[in-house]
């Protein structure tokens, strides 16, 4: 029998669910398992994609388990998704966000290094960067084999507002941003470009000024106007990476990943271009940056530090 490409989906909120429906259209995976602690809500919505695929036409497999042994259901998978957590509400403090969320990334760590010893761990809830300390604390697993997403959404973000802009295909378009969101995000302009010219060559300088500033806010714009945060971006830069990974496309994807002395920073993860293949993170790409860019980057790895230390403090690991 051929080896089926099992992905696992832990949480079936928008992100979730999404991630899954795009997986099954695009045929990533055969067989997508997603599990949630809120019961029959993954069944119900595994359902109700397996009754969508005669009409669309696609034969994946989708599991929904909440039940019971839950995590047995991602036995074998070849890449585990993690999106299960809690947003942050007005009046929550970043320390109340991590209280709430890294004790649920450690209940799934240490089931995902039971059932899926062997899986590239793919981390997208929040906060970020915490959440990839905690689940390298608790899985020990080899750090090519995990991977934040992060830089895929916000890239996507910048490279459609290039588009718009220029009125031209999002495929004419390439760009970049490294660091995480937000404030530390870094937008690379020399490396971005439309028809292969470079954005500083053919985008109008306020634009292209603006471009990158509603790129650092996009999350924010998303929720001002859903009143929650955005998740097909988000799904689409999970399938970008899990694509790249089971197909061994070797994609070269903005991604937090591990660093040893890349970019100068040191076993922090950090959001960078990496070479995704059925290995995980296979090599750091690492590029020619400017003085500000070098500096905004080891800002970002600055915070990156203050939060993963953070978790130890408040013993969240213990
Ligand atoms: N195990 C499994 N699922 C859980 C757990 C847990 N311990 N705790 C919460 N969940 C589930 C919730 O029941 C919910 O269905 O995680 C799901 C989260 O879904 P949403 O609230 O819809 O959040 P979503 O928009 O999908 O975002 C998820 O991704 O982009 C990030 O910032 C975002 O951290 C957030 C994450």
């Amino acid at each position: 029998m051929l080896g089926i490409r099992k992905v696992s989906i832990i949480g079936a909120g928008h992100v979730g669910e999404s991630a899954a429906f795009i997986m099954a259209m695009k045929g990533i995976a055969d067989e997508v398992v997603m599990t949630d602690i809120i019961e029959n809500l993954p069944e119900g919505k595994a359902l109700d994609m397996m009754q969508a695929g005669p009409i669309l036409g696609y034969d994946t497999k989708i599991i929904g388990s909440s039940k019971g042994d839950v995590y047995k259901a991602i036995e074998g998978s070849d890449v585990v998704v993690m999106t299960a957590g809690f947003p942050r509400k007005p009046g929550m403090s970043r320390d109340d966000l991590l209280g709430k969320n890294i004790p649920i990334m450690k209940t799934v760590a240490e089931n995902v290094k039971k059932y899926a010893p062997d899986c590239i761990f793919v981390i997208v809830a929040n906060p970020l960067d915490a959440m990839i300390y905690a689940a390298k604390k608790v899985t020990g697993f080899p750090d090519n084999r995990l991977v934040g997403q992060a830089g895929a959404l916000d890239s996507a973000r910048f490279m459609a507002f290039l588009a718009m802009e220029k009125k031209v295909s999002v495929k004419d378009v390439w760009a970049m941003t490294l660091g995480s969101h937000g404030d530390d995000m870094v937008p690379l302009r020399e490396y971005s470009s439309i028809y292969g010219v470079p954005v500083s060559k053919c985008v109008d300088k306020d634009a292209l000024e603006k471009i990158v500033d509603r790129t650092r806010m996009g999350g924010g714009e998303i929720v001002k106007l859903l009143g929650t945060s955005a998740y097909w971006a988000p799904a689409a830069g999970v399938c970008w990476m899990v694509e790249s990974i089971l197909r061994d496309q070797k994609a070269v994807i903005p991604c937090h990943a591990f660093l040893h002395g890349e970019y100068g920073i040191n076993d922090l993860p950090v959001g960078v271009p990496v070479k995704l293949g059925k290995d995980g993170v296979e090599e750091i790409i690492e590029l020619d940056l400017s003085d500000e860019e070098k500096a905004l980057l080891k800002k970002s790895a600055d915070h990156v530090k203050e939060v993963c230390d953070r978790v130890e403090e408040l013993g969240l690991l213990k």
